[in-house]
């Protein structure tokens, strides 16, 4: 990719900021736990946004924004696929657009399938559905993690009902191979299941990665899957709440059809108007510099790691700005980002939250600046 690195807001103004990454600690701790970025943002947004609130454009969201056309577009640009618009609804968060896919899905205390370790919110959903978290672990295979698909086979063959699967993977960036999800979508339709796939950091796919979105591994996966987008991970827009549930088959789009009307209700209107902005071939520019940043950032991580930790353990992921770190070596218990926040003032996402397999491990988000890459490292190491 020959785009200059997108550059990250110094900190001074990453510090007037209002959101939780920048006010759940307080100023002598550096944050990369919480999932948001710390790039400017892309110009289409802000001129949309800008233009919005100069207008007390701040009313109920419409039907249609054209939310759903801009994805199918992006799709087809980004991922060579490309939903049909008439088959995607909004609401306000990705979350919440899983519970309530669940919740048509599912009868209450059914088994849903969560592949630990996973995004920590995962094992939170499922009961708000009505249903029972089974876990089936991620594979380490040693040079990266795979879906343990004999596992999944035997909680569907014992009576789950759904797999609710995160492509590409929060915390580990793994970006599940076509052949993966397709045998996924096989097991899925022998046991009667269905498969909601959680594509938020999709955008994010770093180069040398192929991202399959789940509803084009196959024609099982159209047939039995629901995908949950949106544009809040790569354009950094969490708090603007708007996010797409797609579906590719007569019978899932009729589910997501039968929502309640309230659900598509409560798209946030920025949100939607943001989601235009960021999935328009406008925004494709500012998408490839901040991969660029991103791409620089994951290796550089690697480095210092090496520098000042040199008993973590750390593969480089093939999305997203986030990494997963094993630092069990270091002897400093189940949850290091503990001792770390304590006693470095460096906030790292807490291991134990992604699933019993996080223990010793450190969630760290590297969607800032090398320099701050940099400080929190040499903070860290400062403590080995
Ligand atoms: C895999 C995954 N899903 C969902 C979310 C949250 O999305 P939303 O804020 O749209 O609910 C995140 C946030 O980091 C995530 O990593």
């Amino acid at each position: 990719m020959s785009v200059a690195p997108l550059q990250a807001l110094p900190l001074e103004q990453l510090r007037q900021r209002s959101s939780t990454k920048w006010r759940k600690y307080g100023d002598d701790v550096l944050p990369f736990f919480v999932a948001e970025t710390d790039y400017p943002p892309a110009p289409a947004i802000t001129a949309a946004l800008s233009r919005a609130v100069a207008l007390g454009d701040t009313g109920y969201t419409p039907p249609d924004l054209g939310v759903a056309s801009a994805y199918a577009a992006f799709a087809q640009r980004r991922f060579g696929w490309k939903p049909d618009p008439a088959r995607i609804r909004t609401t306000c968060d990705v979350m919440m657009a899983i519970v309530e896919i669940l919740r048509h899905v599912i009868s209450p205390g059914d088994r849903v399938i969560v592949t630990p370790p996973v995004y920590p919110p995962f094992f939170e959903c499922i009961p708000e559905a009505g249903g029972v978290v089974e876990r089936v672990p991620l594979i380490d295979r040693g040079t990266g993690w795979e879906l343990d698909l004999g596992g999944v086979e035997g909680a569907l063959a014992g009576g789950a009902r759904a797999v609710l699967l995160c492509n590409p993977h929060n915390p580990t960036g793994t970006v599940h191979s076509r052949e993966t999800l397709a045998t996924l979508a096989d097991l899925a339709a022998r046991y009667d299941a269905v498969v909601i796939s959680d594509e938020i950091h999709a955008p994010l796919t770093h180069r040398g990665a192929v991202f399959t979105p789940f509803l084009d591994a196959s024609p099982a996966a159209a047939r039995i899957g629901y995908a949950v987008v949106s544009a809040s991970k790569a354009f950094n827009l969490a708090g603007l709440k708007c996010a797409l549930m797609v579906a590719a088959d007569e019978t899932t789009s009729a589910v997501v059809r039968s929502l309640p009307d309230e659900v598509e209700w409560r798209t946030g209107l920025f949100g939607a108007i943001a989601a235009v902005a960021a999935f328009s071939a406008e925004s494709d520019v500012w998408l490839d510099a901040q991969l660029a940043a991103l791409d620089l950032n994951r290796v550089l991580l690697a480095e210092l790691l090496d520098e000042h930790v040199p008993a973590a353990r750390y593969r480089i992921p093939d999305a997203g700005f986030l990494a997963w770190v094993d630092l069990s070596d270091l002897g400093w218990g189940d949850n290091p980002a503990v001792k770390i926040r304590r006693e470095a003032r460096v906030a790292f996402h807490l291991g134990p939250f992604f699933g019993e397999e996080g223990r010793g491990h450190v969630r760290i988000n590297f969607g800032c600046s090398p320099e701050l890459l940099t400080e929190a490292l040499r903070r860290v190491g400062s403590l080995v």
